[in-house]
């Protein structure tokens, strides 16, 4: 079937190629991504242009773009079934962020909570760009007549800013745009930072907070032997109370798929030693295969490369569409 007939819903999804996807990521999302494509017609972008927000260095943003793209496809994310693309293949995305950006203010995209966060993480480079990232961010959602988002926290007030633009934009011109809702999918597993487990695991704290995905085994086990629990001894969910605990079991139950309390029968008895083990050993086994996949992929260049520009192709052709119709609806002159 054709990118074009399917009357499946769009899904739309942007992950930056800054840093190393987590296990975090890998639970909370991309895991769940490879039974999207069942039900809807999705699109995977790595928001390259995004990243330029923020000071990269050329070499190692070119290089972790050509990483996430072969870490979706090592995930199980079929290239065929799904759009997997970068940002900035498709010019639609900057040619639409422009016209979008005539239609969003000052005034709220000054009351962006990630944009006062970051400029006063980056105030020697507080650039226009960071200012309209959620502009460009609509621009990415808009273009493909997306039904449905998934957002973490953090990019929730991003979704209702383009949710804002989109119903400001067919208010004055008819409906042009989808207007996108959040994806919450059934069960969320909100995976924490093994050093400390009140905050959310998080490639942007210390490496041993978190369990990269192409950590090598012995990197994990160590990283998950110095997990902060607690003096008690007691292996059971008590978020509370015991967040390191209930964090390592949350791990282990994402990684073999029983409940929290089949992962708590399974160690009944057991030391934090052993939990820590078992955990170990869960996340290796499921990574292992999935390393091994990355490591063909990101041998084959010429592969990569074929994926991502013929799935730019694909992506460029629904989104003219879409840049088309605004173009006309705007009155820029066409021909
Ligand atoms: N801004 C998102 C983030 O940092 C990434 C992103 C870019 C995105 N474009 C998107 C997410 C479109 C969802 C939809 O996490």
């Amino acid at each position: 079937m054709s990118d074009t007939s399917t009357a499946k819903p769009v899904l739309y999804s942007g992950i930056q190629p800054s840093g190393s996807i987590q296990l975090g990521n890998y639970i909370g999302a991309l895991r769940n991504f490879t039974k999207l494509e069942k039900d809807y017609r999705c699109l995977f972008g790595i928001a390259d242009l995004h990243a330029l927000t923020v000071r990269q260095e050329p070499a190692a943003l070119r290089k972790q773009t050509q990483q996430l793209a072969a870490l979706y496809i090592a995930c199980g994310l079929d290239p065929d079934a799904n759009i997997i693309y970068c940002q900035s293949h498709v010019p639609a995305h900057a040619e639409l962020a422009w016209v979008l950006n005539c239609y969003s203010y000052m005034g709220e995209l000054s009351r962006m909570t990630q944009y006062k966060d970051k400029s006063a993480r980056h105030s020697d480079n507080i650039n226009a760009g960071l200012f309209t990232y959620p502009v460009l961010m609509a621009a990415d959602i808009l273009l493909y007549q997306t039904s449905v988002v998934p957002v973490g926290a953090d990019q929730k007030q991003h979704l209702e800013i383009t949710r804002d633009i989109a119903q400001r934009f067919n208010g004055l011109y008819g409906d042009v745009f989808e207007v996108p809702e959040p994806y919450i999918p059934k069960e969320t597993a909100r995976i924490m930072s093994l050093t400390d487990p009140t905050r959310k695991m998080s490639k942007s704290d210390s490496e041993e907070s978190y369990i990269a995905l192409l950590d090598a085994p012995d990197v994990i086990r160590r990283k998950l032997r110095r997990a902060v629990t607690d003096s008690e001894g007691e292996i059971r969910v008590d978020p509370d109370n015991k967040p390191g605990v209930t964090n390592l079991i949350t791990i282990l139950s994402g990684m073999t798929g029983q409940t929290a309390e089949e992962a708590c029968a399974s160690l009944a008895g057991k030391g934090y030693g052993e939990l820590k083990d078992a955990v170990a050993d869960a996340v290796i086994e499921v990574l292992t295969p999935i390393q091994q996949r990355y490591q063909q992929l990101i041998a084959d260049k010429d592969y990569l490369a074929q994926v991502l520009n013929t799935n730019a192709e694909r992506a460029a052709a629904l989104a003219r569409r879409t840049l088309r119709k605004v173009y006309k609806k705007v009155g820029l002159y066409q021909g």
